[in-house]
């Protein structure tokens, strides 16, 4: 008697143990999956915003260096947005881009809750963390129709002080077309590696392989 009931009490034991083994490798599976997709969106974004950016810098680049930083700001206030735009054009359709910050110059580039959350994010992260994230991934729309955004953060760099850094790097011709363009102006004071906002670029989910 006392060794049935041993025998199916190490059964059920082992029952027990195999069920919880595979749960827990059913779980690893999905987390593993979940990372994997992560990575997926990451790479994509960053590619996206990569298209943008490096034509905006380019530009802006060459503008500066041939006429100066005075003729860099105009160019900068007249064309940031179109070439934003350019950019979405050139990717795949439902891709959207935008350079947003707490600090923001133009008031058309101001955050909304879901930009507001990356960016105290990275405000937090650029003031604690020596190697600050490369990215931040939300995901937004309904369950129909997910949808990604993809943040990578921008870092205030030698040429950025020409006009969003402080008395001293900003020209006085710029800061004076600083005021008449933009008088509620909220982007200088910063110091080269500050963390100055970022590029978002929204993925719908069917672009996701
Ligand atoms: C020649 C002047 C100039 C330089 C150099 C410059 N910016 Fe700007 N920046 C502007 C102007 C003007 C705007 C507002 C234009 C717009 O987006 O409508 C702006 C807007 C931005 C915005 C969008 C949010 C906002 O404040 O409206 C970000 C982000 C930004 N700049 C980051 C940078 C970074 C990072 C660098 C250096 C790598 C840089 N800028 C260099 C003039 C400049």
């Amino acid at each position: 008697m006392i060794r049935i009931a041993l025998i199916t009490l190490v059964i059920l034991g082992m029952m027990v143990l195999g069920s919880a083994i595979t749960l827990y490798l059913l779980k690893e599976h999905r987390l593993q999956q979940h990372a994997e997709r992560e990575a997926t969106i990451a790479e994509i974004g960053e590619k996206y915003a990569m298209v943008f950016l490096r034509n905006l810098r380019r530009q802006r680049l060459r503008v500066i260096k041939e006429q100066g930083p005075v003729a860099g700001f105009e160019f900068c206030s007249d064309n940031a947005l179109a070439i934003t735009l350019a950019a979405e054009d050139s990717l795949p359709s439902g891709v959207k881009i935008k350079r947003t910050s707490l600090k923001y110059r133009n008031p058309d580039n101001a955050p909304s809750p879901a930009e507001i959350e990356a960016l105290e994010f990275f405000e937090d992260t650029f003031q604690h963390q020596f190697t600050p994230p490369e990215y931040y991934l939300q995901t937004i729309g309904d369950s129909l129709h997910p949808r990604y955004n993809y943040y990578k953060p921008l870092k205030i760099e030698g040429l950025c002080m020409h006009c969003h850094g402080t008395e001293t790097t900003i020209p006085p011709k710029v800061q004076q077309l600083l005021t008449d363009y933009y008088p509620e102006d909220k982007a200088t004071g910063y110091q080269p590696n500050d963390f100055r906002g970022v590029v978002r670029v929204t993925i719908p989910a069917e672009l996701i392989p």
